[in-house]
């Protein structure tokens, strides 16, 4: 049996369901227009436009991955680089570790300017995700096992598999695995192969700010409060070395 790369990476790898609350809560307001750049399939836009009057922006230059979802009458898709795109939004969001794509300082705050170009009018927020602490740079893998329909299980392992601390270059690998009752259905090495530069926290705090965003912040991707309606409720890392754990995924926030 054959599975699709895609279907996999949104099973085993994305959460659109706990993300969206969370970047709607750390924005504050009542964002409408979501830019989601190196969206993959879209899978964040997809689930912003099920509130009533939102829309979104996806961008990404790789047409089978874009094409995907298919089309939605709320979601402009934009096959291309992200920095071709200049549609205005009220929340840009890059998600999982994608603002790595920009290896150099000078790209990431040129790109970095270009977000906040398309904030402007709506006096909007950019927000990524990257990770660190003690194991950013330790090689290996991380293993999830991820339930599928017809009793079957996902095994999916997340692969560091090189990681140079002197330039912040990372090369990372997702592989998936399909088993029924122990037997193995299908198996995908190498499904994904990221390079990327791990840019530190205080590292995209400073380009944020050098690319004219007025304030910064960091939160764990942890709501702090959920109520009936499933809006979250969240509040900055204010002491990073008490609030964040010793290897820690976070969201870094930058307001116009
Ligand atoms: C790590 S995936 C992230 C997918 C999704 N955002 C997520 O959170 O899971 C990165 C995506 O970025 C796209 N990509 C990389 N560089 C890009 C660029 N300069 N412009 C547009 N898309 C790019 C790739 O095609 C890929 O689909």
């Amino acid at each position: 049996m054959e599975y699709n790369k895609h279907d996999l990476y949104e099973l085993c790898v994305q959460s659109p369901k706990d993300l969206v609350p969370l970047l709607r809560a750390i924005h504050g307001e009542n964002p409408v227009v979501l830019g989601e750049d190196f969206a993959g399939t879209a899978a964040v836009s997809h689930l912003w436009v099920e509130r009533g009057g939102c829309s979104a922006v996806a961008v990404d230059f790789d047409e089978e991955t874009l094409a995907r979802r298919g089309e939605h009458e709320r979601i402009v898709k934009h096959l291309c680089d992200v920095r071709e795109v200049s549609d205005p939004c009220d929340l840009l969001f890059v998600g999982n570790f994608s603002i790595g794509y920009l290896h150099t300082r000078r790209e990431l705050i040129e790109y970095l300017r270009h977000c906040r170009a398309r904030l402007e009018a709506s006096g909007g927020v950019f927000v990524c995700d990257t990770y660190g602490g003690e194991s950013a740079y330790s090689l290996g893998g991380v293993h999830r096992a991820h339930p599928m329909a017809g009793g079957k299980l996902c095994r999916y392992t997340w692969e560091q598999h090189a990681a140079d601390p002197t330039t912040g270059f990372v090369t990372n690998l997702i592989h998936f695995r399909v088993e029924r009752a122990g037997v193995i259905e299908f198996e995908l090495e190498d499904a994904f192969v990221y390079e990327w530069r791990l840019w530190s926290i205080p590292e995209l705090r400073d380009a944020m700010e050098d690319a004219g965003f007025s304030e910064t912040q960091v939160y764990t991707k942890l709501a702090d409060a959920m109520d009936d309606e499933g809006n979250a409720y969240v509040m900055p890392v204010e002491d990073g070395e008490e609030e964040l754990d010793d290897s820690y995924i976070v969201l870094v926030a930058a307001r116009v």
